[in-house]
């Protein structure tokens, strides 16, 4: 048990530092959760405009996630599945934000990197496709976090595919407003402010 609590607290800690409100602050443009849908995650970041800062946000808020369960899975599987959970909530509810964090999906994907590497290849396939129809990155992050899940129970990746269901059901109660507009046809496409 003690093994477990570390795991999660160290990957609470990685995942609830805000890489797209510190990366925006730092570079001078002000707090990013003022603007667009006052999200912190790359998606809104890239509606400052910044096209680079916007990448980095994705990327380290990936890689939170990436280190977490890499590093806790060299002790178990199942140390790696704790600490990827824990790593995920932290970003969607950060104790310096008041528990008022991201929406998740760069972080779920780090975590899929580091319990299951050539699934990143399959979400990144399908949500790069569905960004190409559609311009949005919400809707391309509902389906290809629908399908993960899926796609990791049907490759035998058991408890990995639990925590990506688990993981997927909380992604997706976080874009409720996302999903809102999207049905009312108001979401901003991705290159559009909104
Ligand atoms: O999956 C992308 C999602 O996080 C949308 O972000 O800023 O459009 O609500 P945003």
């Amino acid at each position: 048990l003690p093994a477990t609590l570390l795991c999660l607290v160290f990957g609470y800690l990685l995942g609830s530092i805000p890489f797209g409100l510190i990366l925006t602050r730092m570079a001078g443009l002000g707090d990013v959760r003022k603007i667009g849908s006052g999200n912190i995650g790359a998606t809104n970041v890239l509606r400052t405009g910044n096209k680079k800062l916007a990448a980095a946000t994705l990327l380290l808020d990936a890689l939170k996630g990436t280190a977490a369960a890499a590093i806790a899975s060299q002790w178990s599987i199942d140390a790696g599945i704790a600490a990827g959970l824990a790593a995920f909530l932290g970003h969607l509810y950060p104790v310096w934000l008041f528990f008022k964090g991201g929406k998740g999906v760069a972080t779920y994907i780090g975590v899929l990197l580091g319990l299951a590497p050539v699934m990143v290849l399959v979400f990144g396939a399908i949500w790069l496709a569905m960004a190409r129809i559609t311009r949005y990155s919400s809707l391309s992050a509902l389906v290809a976090t629908a399908i993960t899940p899926i796609a990791l129970y049907a490759t035998g990746h058991g408890n990995v595919a639990v925590l990506f269901a688990v993981m997927t059901l909380i992604t997706w109660i976080k874009h409720r407003a996302n999903i809102q507009r999207l049905l009312s046809g108001t979401e901003s496409r991705i290159g559009e402010n909104g």
